[in-house]
């Protein structure tokens, strides 16, 4: 065999093996094929790296024709890997962007939607039927300092009242004052007052805490608080406010009322009112039987609390009352134990929740 013919040979083969790796790059159906092809020709003992090892043994000139050769071939594969693996990455998007393709115009699946839980129900109730009336909502912090929580609502440093509110204090800041977590909704009638012009027509739910648990307590509960002040408003509007409210929340026609007389230090005078119900089993009804149920605190401010939000006592005079939500919302819905409503059960959240669509509205109905 002369040189030539041996050139001839290795140029032939080379090409070959070209035409054959194309081939295979071609027909890989997956990255792993493609993967496997590249290893088998450009890996180490691939293929085409044992034919560029072999020009070490060439005579230079037959060198000078096929490394050239080689290169080319090296250049042509490589290329031909690359633009294989984009399309096998573009063919992959392409199907799992089909396959995993989502209506987002479908409705809901009703089994898989959440429920909103009674206390949020109960406050979207209560936040309705006040608006109607005029009322806005105001808020305060979770934690309170003294003077906002006690000392402006006339529960003075020695007042018993400081005690039988069981708080939650924060550790002693340098000056010696101690923040809280807020013991009642009261202190928003103190932000209200300080930080905007009478006439005054709020309500401000929102949660509260007392160093307080068992079966009818729990250290963390929800209250709402009302306002008003103005030049006028007198205890028969507060009468009139709450008996609206009752009819409207209760979804009764008329609800029978007693105001028994209370002390509050922030109200002056002070009533508590009961709602007249029977109790049949765990079950209540509202509006109807012997029994008193008392759901609220109220009164006309106290002129000390004005005064000491910089209003003028014999200007201004008004109303408030502060009511806990956890417990109407027990007695509306029947959910016998407070407990519960904390427990982030999602089973429970099921029997008692409420579906989001249905927002409560006066129109609509509160409760559907
Ligand atoms: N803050 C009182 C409490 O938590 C409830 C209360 C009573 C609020 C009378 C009022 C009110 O606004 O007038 O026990």
């Amino acid at each position: 065999m002369g040189p030539l013919f041996y050139l001839r040979e290795i140029m032939q083969e080379i090409e070959t093996l070209e035409s054959e790796l194309l081939s295979e790059i071609s027909n890989a159906k997956d990255l792993n094929a493609l993967e496997a092809v590249r290893i088998s020709s450009l890996g180490k003992k691939g293929r085409l790296s044992l034919m560029m090892r072999g020009l070490g043994k060439m005579a230079p000139e037959e060198r000078q024709t096929v490394a050239p050769k080689l290169n080319l071939m090296k250049q042509v594969v490589t290329d031909a890997i690359e633009n294989a693996k984009h399309a096998l990455n573009t063919a992959a998007l392409e199907a799992k962007l089909t396959a995993e393709r989502l209506d987002v115009t479908l409705p809901v699946r009703p089994e898989q939607e959440g429920r909103i839980h009674p206390i949020s129900q109960v406050m979207d109730e209560i936040t309705e039927i006040f608006a109607d009336m005029g009322f806005t909502i105001a808020e305060g912090p979770d934690i309170e300092d003294d003077f906002h929580n006690f000392t402006a609502l006339n529960i003075p440093e020695e007042h018993p009242a400081r005690q039988m509110h069981d708080t939650f204090y924060l550790p002693e800041k340098a000056d010696g004052s101690r923040q809280v977590l807020r013991t009642h909704t009261s202190p928003v009638q103190i932000r209200t007052m300080l930080n905007s012009e009478p006439p005054h027509r709020i309500i401000a739910p929102g949660r509260t805490f007392r160093c307080d648990s068992d079966q009818t307590h729990t250290p963390m509960f929800n209250q709402i608080e009302g306002l008003v002040i103005d030049k006028t408003s007198h205890m028969g509007h507060l009468k009139g406010v709450l008996k609206e409210f009752c009819r409207a929340f209760f979804e009764v026609d008329d609800v029978e009322m007693r105001f028994r007389p209370s002390y509050f230090p922030f109200t002056e005078p002070s009533a508590e009112m009961d709602i007249r119900c029977t109790f049949a089993g765990d079950h209540i009804k509202i509006g109807e039987g012997d029994d008193w149920m008392e759901i609220l605190g109220c009164g006309m401010i106290n002129p000390r609390v004005l005064a000491h939000c910089g209003l003028d006592p014999n200007e201004y005079q008004g109303f408030a009352w502060g009511m806990g939500i956890d417990r109407i919302a027990m007695l509306k819905y029947g959910i016998p134990d407070l407990r519960a409503f904390f427990d982030s059960d999602l089973r429970w959240l099921k029997h008692y929740g409420f579906v989001p669509m249905n927002i409560p509205t006066l129109g609509g109905g509160l409760s559907r």
